[in-house]
């Protein structure tokens, strides 16, 4: 009998299997209830006493072969299913990525900041929602002045000293209250007006706006900066400063590229003259520096608000402003290979 019990402590050894069926039908076979090993316990009394010993041993080593090898094929089938790679077909093509692409108005905003940022300006953020100190006040529109109304203010309904910023200069009366000069800085960011929704025109949109306060600041700086900054954007080279009036500058300008009138868009854009407008610019005006707690005696300085909007249209042939916040994937990905 111990040699049969020795076979089947070999066979035990032996044993292989594929599946979890297999490894139980292998435990039922040996460690069962009425499998071998009670079989041979059972056995255990008839045998003789000499011989009690070594049978004891041989059906213990049997018992713990079997049990051993149950757990040993169980875990390793348990860690093959979990990283099978029986069931994968390494021929099936591979699933498509969709791979994001950057917005227009943030190809053509990073451009203008790598621009500046080549004559030495940084970049500087401040809140959307304002207060009138930074919005007006400090950029000499007192109270009541009349080109308050130039800009459809949104106001906050229980407390007309909270607002959406109509332009950046605002985040330039915060730079210059907590930065003494000479400052060198641009501030892109969403601005808000209370406009009529149309093809050109959206109640908000995006502004890039640029202040220069040293000493011995001049006009003639003015236009140099816009010449290089227009050439650097555009590769084209021709501007026009049209006298204007902002509160906050004097004297002031608008600003114009000729662009051209080759397409349709270019047409749209530039209202069939070839000239786009891009922003306004001027000297700032002594009151502004005061406010701010700078010496207007000693300092001077230019400043320039350029529509981040209008310009990204014309770059890219966008012929409707509404297009760029409907999020319209199809309109997006065809930035892709943009920057
Ligand atoms: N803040 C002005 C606007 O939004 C633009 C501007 C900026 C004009 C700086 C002059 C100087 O209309």
């Amino acid at each position: 009998m111990i040699d049969k019990i020795k076979e089947l402590i070999a066979e035990a050894e032996a044993f292989k299997a594929q599946t979890k069926e297999e490894v139980e039908a292998f435990r039922i076979k040996y460690l069962g209830k009425k499998g071998l090993l009670n079989e041979y316990f059972a056995e255990f009394k008839n045998v003789a006493n000499d011989q009690k010993k070594e049978f004891g041993q041989a059906i213990n080593t049997l018992k713990n072969t079997a049990q051993d090898k149950v757990n040993a094929l169980k875990a390793e089938l348990e860690n093959a299913s979990d990283n099978s790679t029986s069931n994968l077909d390494l021929s099936r093509p591979g699933e498509p990525i969709t791979i994001g692409s950057r917005h227009p108005i943030s190809i053509v905003k990073n451009q203008i900041i790598d621009i500046f940022s080549n004559i030495g300006f940084n970049v500087s953020e401040g809140p959307e929602i304002e207060d009138d100190w930074h919005n007006f006040t400090a950029l000499n529109l007192p109270e009541y002045h009349p080109a308050r109304d130039m800009q459809d203010t949104f106001f906050i309904q229980t407390n007309p000293d909270i607002l959406l910023r109509t332009h950046t200069s605002s985040v330039q009366v915060r730079y210059m209250e907590n930065n003494p000069p000479p400052i060198r800085t641009i501030s892109p960011g969403r601005v808000y007006r209370n406009e009529a929704i149309s093809a050109r025109s959206h109640c908000f949109f995006h502004q890039v706006e640029g202040l220069y306060i040293d000493k011995d600041v001049s006009f003639a700086d003015l236009k140099q900066t816009l010449q290089y900054f227009t050439t650097e954007l555009f590769g084209k080279a021709k501007i026009r400063l049209r006298p204007s009036y902002f509160p906050f500058t004097e004297p002031s300008a608008e600003v114009d590229v000729y662009w051209g009138l080759e397409t349709e868009t270019d047409y749209k854009i530039t209202k069939g003259t070839g000239w786009l407008e891009i922003g306004g610019c001027g000297m700032v005006d002594p009151n502004v520096l005061t406010n701010c707690g700078i010496d207007a005696e000693e300092y001077s300085g230019f400043a320039f608000g350029v529509g981040i909007d209008r310009i990204a249209m014309l770059l890219h042939q966008i012929s409707d402003i509404r297009l760029l916040s409907e999020n319209d994937v199809r309109f997006l990905e065809q930035f892709k290979s943009a920057l």
